[in-house]
């Protein structure tokens, strides 16, 4: 059981799994973590070490699977590279180049076999000690625009226990992601809930709700304990999932509905629009990425239509 604390312990940890297999997006992935796939012009998990660092997480635990070298090497200094900038007076590039080794000190951890996000978490446990710590996943986005790991952490904060993040997804795709139950009652901010049940990929008529869990989370150091007992569900994977269902019996749960962007850039069709969607936000690329675009789906358009008046 959590004792409801009078000075919360802060969090100042965050841990990003970064070992899974990355299946979905072979053969770009048989050498080199899904994480490091480059969203304009920073590898995807860049984004996600900066959202921890702007949420005042700045030591922070990278689990890393059998190609790790890409991962280390990025947060890594290129004296070789910086040399040759250097030499060329190319300061911006430079800034480019240090900025990824200075963001946060970001430590590694290798998880072996990759048995499941469930068991990518307990391999921190060594790391975080017993302390709450938040959890990002390496290849979900958050938009920079639309913090939501500060919010999680301030009810984290209020509530103790473990906190989820959680977004609205039409009924029909909550088969792909795992979903809760909840209970609004009591809470003051609408998209607050505490958390009453989790299943994981539940068909669309056992689905207790339309709110999906997305790839963020501040813990209770209680899960790791629940996690060494919890046996490989589905998929044959120790799913995160069913180890904070089983927190959900002893001690609070929260959820925080996300209503802003994010991109999974896991799956192959969100990824382009990832990088289409951060690029035509850009001033430097998207006039004329929107220009280019515009002008092609015309073309497209009356191509296609052309090529029907011909059948
Ligand atoms: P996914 O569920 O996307 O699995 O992992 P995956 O194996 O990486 O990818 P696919 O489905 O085969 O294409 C969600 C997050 O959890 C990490 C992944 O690196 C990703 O950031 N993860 C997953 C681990 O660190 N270890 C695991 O054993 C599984």
């Amino acid at each position: 059981m959590t004792t409801p604390r009078t000075t919360p312990v802060r969090v100042t940890k965050a841990v990003i799994p970064a070992a899974g297999l990355g299946t979905r997006f072979l053969p770009a992935t048989k050498a080199s973590p899904k994480e490091m796939l480059p969203v304009v012009d920073k590898p995807a998990i860049q984004y996600v070490v900066e959202e921890a660092v702007r949420a005042g997480l700045d030591d922070v635990l990278m689990v890393t699977g059998r190609n790790k070298r890409p991962l280390e090497d990025h947060f890594d200094r290129n004296v070789e590279l910086e040399h040759t900038l250097e030499a060329s007076n190319a300061v911006d590039k430079l800034a480019l180049v240090h900025e990824a080794s200075e963001l946060a000190t970001i430590h590694y951890v290798r998880q072996g076999d990759p048995r499941g996000l469930g068991h990518a978490v307990l391999a921190a446990a060594l790391h975080v000690g017993q302390e709450p710590f938040a959890v990002l996943l390496g290849d979900d986005l958050i938009d920079a625009r639309d913090p939501l790991l500060e919010k999680m952490i301030e009810v984290q904060a209020r509530e103790g226990g473990s906190v989820v993040a959680l977004m609205e997804v039409p009924q029909e795709s909550i088969s792909m992601y795992g979903c809760a139950a909840v209970d609004g009652s009591g809470s003051e901010d609408p998209d607050t809930f505490r958390i009453t049940g989790l299943v994981e990929k539940p068909s669309a008529e056992e689905a207790p709700s339309n709110l999906a869990i997305i790839g963020r989370y501040v813990l209770a150091p209680s899960v790791f304990d629940v996690l060494r007992k919890t046996e490989p569900g589905r998929g044959g994977e120790i799913q995160l999932t069913d180890a904070i269902e089983t927190l959900v019996a002893t001690e609070p749960v929260h959820g925080v509905v996300f209503r802003g962007r994010r991109y999974d850039t896991g799956d192959r069709l969100d990824y382009l629009k990832a990088v289409v969607r951060l690029a035509a936000d850009r001033e430097d690329l998207g006039p004329p990425l929107l220009d280019w675009l515009q002008s092609w789906l015309a073309e497209r358009t009356s191509d296609n239509g052309a090529d029907r008046a011909e059948r």
